[in-house]
């Protein structure tokens, strides 16, 4: 397994609340000692699952886009970020899309033609504009990324949850970007020693 750490930048906006946490995570990730690549899925081409199986029959996708390159990347990635605003409830449908193309490896898996061969640890960084009174503004969002770490080998270890960026939006200087720092710092240590 690498010790490569694939991070997924599922906002549209690069320094936006959620992008400046992640960026910080990506930091502290790095400064442990891990290589770390972000993905942009918003400027990627990738068509959204037809839901075809052609992926199961053939065990290939039916689109040859962008995502082609990601499932290899996925596959030999020593650990995870994943980072998204709650768009109505959820993640971001540019990263959905990119969820729901793995489709192709959960298929794999079912087959038993692809396996990491491990659990790979995943950060996961999500920012919501209303409060989180309740504290289940962001249930949707880990439920999605969750059943993400079942096709690509991932288990959530870690989470920086920030609500309320309406009210109060992420700076360089917030306390939570300390926190998305530490979180990062914590990914390279778990991937260096699994
Ligand atoms: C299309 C859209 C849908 C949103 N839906 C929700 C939502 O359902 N719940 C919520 O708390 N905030 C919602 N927000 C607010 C964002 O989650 C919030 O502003 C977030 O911090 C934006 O992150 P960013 O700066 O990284 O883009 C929505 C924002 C947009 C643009």
């Amino acid at each position: 397994m690498s010790k490569r750490i694939i991070a997924l930048a599922g906002s549209p906006k690069r320094r936006g609340n959620t992008g400046l946490l992640l960026e910080s995570a990506v930091k502290g990730a790095r400064d442990g000692g891990a290589e770390v690549e972000i993905i942009y899925p918003n400027s990627l081409r990738i068509k959204p699952c037809q839901g075809c199986n052609t992926c199961y029959k053939v065990d290939a996708c039916i689109y040859q886009d962008d995502m082609i390159e990601l499932y290899h990347k996925f596959k030999s990635a020593g650990a995870f970020i994943i980072s998204s605003p709650v768009y109505f409830g959820s993640v971001t449908a540019q990263l959905k899309t990119i969820i729901d193309r793995c489709q192709a490896l959960w298929m794999e898996k079912q087959t038993a033609k692809y396996r990491s061969g491990q659990e790979r640890p995943g950060l996961f960084i999500a920012t919501s504009g209303h409060p989180n009174t309740k504290g289940t503004r962001f249930d949707s969002s880990l439920e999605v990324v969750r059943t993400f770490g079942y096709a690509a080998d991932m288990r959530i270890t870690d989470t920086v949850l920030v609500a309320d960026t309406d009210r109060i939006p992420v700076t360089e200087d917030s306390p939570v970007i300390q926190e998305a720092y530490e979180a990062g710092r914590r990914l390279t240590e778990r991937m260096l020693n699994t």
